[in-house]
């Protein structure tokens, strides 16, 4: 029978909604053509995520053989490969967890109101309200503005790194060209001697930016290597910024197709913001590695085998919420898996959901707002935002 999985099929890309609905009913612990297993019910990637029995998978060594592929004598990705090995999210027990609180001992300020609020201010004084593209002109900045601003780095270099991260971000798609690779390296490169660069500049000179926070702590504690820490600062520039703008398009894209952003939003955003998220995931996908032998329901996973976790189809569970396909704003509780679970949950769910909140109440001002431009969707399966849409407010 011919495998229902296929990422790389456009339509599914653009919606993958159906594809996860027929795995999940027919086959939620599906093993594909490639040998990778693929998880679709709530409850299976739920049990996933938190059992230890699964290890996030060397992207590392992975690369390194997509690399090895594509490489002539004149290539070598040692420093992508370097970078991704030393990244939070592809480190496992126990060095996961001494990185993890060394991370959230210096990120221990949750007092970003007025920076966002006045990235906001910053971005409409130039925005006609009248038509906008909500992708280049909001998403895509508000979030890398915010975290320059965060880390203590000139906000005025916002758009260098926000590129830098566009190209890192491939780095999920799950499977990758040699020029793909290629710019991810360069990336790297650039990455490193920028936060090289300040980071020098805030040994020299301490202030409250998280940049200097984490130096200042790894300076008294020497918890991790430099390059590491490095490393992990670009990683979490990148992990805040696409996650985000894709949370700000697709919430104002379905707020405003299913006719729901109204005067009022804003008292109840929180909540609202929950919904949208479980409807329209910005991350659509997380990979494990089976350790060990596991039994899965009647399935028995192999260990080393890959297996891959559909957040969005998990959110979309009927077992787990009543009318899934619905965009039901008061929906509670709303335990929905657009974050992870277990040991890699996302640490900056609270700042991306911040930004959406804060953005809502900026619109409050306005009475209604209209799709003015057909959006154009990115083809990409695991994060889902656009290319381009454009909106007016009145
Ligand atoms: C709507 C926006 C966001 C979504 C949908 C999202 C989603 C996720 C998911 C699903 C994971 C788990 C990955 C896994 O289990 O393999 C994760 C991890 C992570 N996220 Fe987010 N994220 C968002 C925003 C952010 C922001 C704003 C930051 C911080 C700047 C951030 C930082 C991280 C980090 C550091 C991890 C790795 C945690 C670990 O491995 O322990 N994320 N995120």
């Amino acid at each position: 029978m011919e495998s229902p999985w296929k990422p790389f099929l456009r339509e599914n890309m653009l919606d993958p909604y159906p594809m996860y609905k027929e795995l999940r009913e027919n086959d939620p612990i599906h093993q594909s053509r490639t040998g990778e297993w693929v998880i679709t019910r709530y409850e299976d990637a739920k049990a996933i995520l938190k059992d230890d029995r699964f290890i996030v998978g060397n992207r590392a060594e992975w690369l390194s053989k997509a690399a090895t592929q594509h490489m002539d004598k004149w290539e070598s990705f040692a420093v992508i490969i370097d970078a991704l090995r030393s990244f939070l999210v592809f480190k496992n027990p126990p060095d996961h967890a001494l990185l993890r609180k060394f991370i959230m001992q210096a990120w221990n300020s949750r007092e970003v109101d007025q920076i966002i609020n006045e990235n906001i201010e910053k971005l409409f004084s130039t925005i006609d309200p009248s038509h906008f593209d909500v992708v280049s002109q909001l998403a895509t900045p508000l979030p890398a503005m915010t975290m320059a601003r965060i880390f203590g780095l000139p906000t005025s270099d916002y758009q260098y790194l926000e590129d830098l991260s566009h190209k890192m971000i491939q780095s999920l798609d799950l499977y990758l060209t040699f020029r793909q690779i290629k710019k991810m390296e360069d990336a790297t490169k650039a990455f490193i001697a920028y936060f090289e660069k300040h980071a020098a500049i805030k040994l020299a000179k301490p202030d409250d930016g998280l940049l200097s926070r984490l130096i200042q702590l790894n300076k008294e504690s020497k918890t991790i290597h430099h390059h590491e820490l490095i490393a992990n600062c670009f990683f979490l520039f990148i992990s805040g910024e696409e996650t985000t703008a894709g949370l700000i398009e697709l919430g104002l894209y379905h707020l405003i197709t299913n006719n729901k952003l109204n005067p009022g939003i804003q008292d109840t955003a929180n909540t609202a913001i929950e919904e949208i998220l479980r409807y329209d995931s910005p991350l659509q996908i997380v990979v494990r590695i089976a350790s060990e032998d596991v039994e899965l329901g009647k399935q028995k996973i192999v260990a080393g085998s890959a297996v891959t976790i559909c957040l969005g189809a998990a959110n979309r569970d009927p077992e787990k919420f009543q009318q899934p396909d619905e965009l039901l704003l008061s929906r509670t509780p709303n335990h929905h898996l657009s974050f992870g679970s277990g040991v890699h949950r996302c640490l900056g769910d609270w700042l991306a959901k911040k930004e959406f909140e804060l953005l809502l109440n900026y619109l409050g001002r306005y009475d209604s707002f209209k799709i003015a431009k057909e959006p154009v969707w990115k083809e990409n399966m695991n994060m889902r935002s656009f290319q381009s849409f454009a909106i007016s407010c009145e």
